[in-house]
């Protein structure tokens, strides 16, 4: 349990104020696998503690001429270390296609910025039995032509999950990280990390961490009070 991975995406949540109070509760974490994505314009705020800070999106192209996006050269030269790459809010709302999400993850490899790539099916796909079918579709579109995944970790995300307290029966979704991990092996001979997204909360955590294939959580609504955020980490790696 101590080595799980939690990754707390803020999305636009935090406000400028809220800064210090976040700070405060996490300056005396000390586990790089605790990682936090606010905003761009928050992440210097996050930098230089003992937990790990992520970005929640970097643009597909290193070109200096693409006003308001910033690039992972950027980032990596800030000292982030992680990114969120292909979360369906952006995919969906964003239109980001899988050739951008491709192109964001081989910026970041060249970077050395880790990637959290997310995958995930839509609702009406799980119903009409196409969920192993989207994913390895995702994976391999978002993998093309990369050679080396060891800078990449997934994490699944099903859509229907995404803020809206459901979750994934516990049988099926252990079948899915299965699924995924089997999938890169049989493309790279390797083992890959796999999270959880989508609706973790303090009802369900408990219940989540009995699937002993998961290596970690990706957390939306929760990680936004940082004392919420901070007992949901301790339910998952007693780290605190
Ligand atoms: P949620 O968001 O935890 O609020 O469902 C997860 C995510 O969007 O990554």
């Amino acid at each position: 349990m101590e080595n799980k991975i939690v990754v707390g995406n803020i999305k636009m949540n935090m406000r400028f104020s809220e800064i210090p109070n976040y700070i405060n509760c996490f300056k005396n974490i000390n586990s790089k696998n605790i990682i936090i994505c606010p905003s761009y314009i928050y992440i210097p705020y996050f930098l230089n503690y003992n937990f790990n800070v992520g970005s929640q999106n970097v643009c597909s192209l290193e070109d200096k001429g693409y006003t308001g996006e910033v690039s992972a050269k950027q980032l990596s030269s800030i000292g982030v270390k992680y990114s969120i790459v292909g979360h369906s809010e952006r995919r969906i709302k964003l239109n980001e296609s899988s050739i951008e999400i491709n192109k964001k993850i081989k910026c970041c490899i060249d970077s050395n910025i880790k990637v959290i790539l997310c995958i995930g099916e839509t609702k009406e796909q799980f119903n009409m039995l196409k969920k192993d079918i989207v994913l390895k579709r995702q994976i391999k579109d978002a993998l093309y032509d990369i050679e080396d995944i060891s800078n990449i970790m997934i994490a699944y995300e099903p859509i229907w999950a995404i803020g809206t307290k459901e979750i994934p029966n516990l049988n099926e979704l252990e079948n899915t990280v299965n699924y995924i991990k089997t999938t890169i092996y049989n493309m790279y001979k390797k083992d890959i990390k796999v999270l959880y997204g989508g609706s973790v909360n303090e009802d369900n955590i408990d219940e989540l961490n009995t699937i002993n294939n998961l290596d970690g959580y990706l957390i939306g609504s929760a990680s936004v009070n940082p004392n919420r955020f901070l007992g949901l980490i301790n339910r998952i790696s007693k780290i605190l």
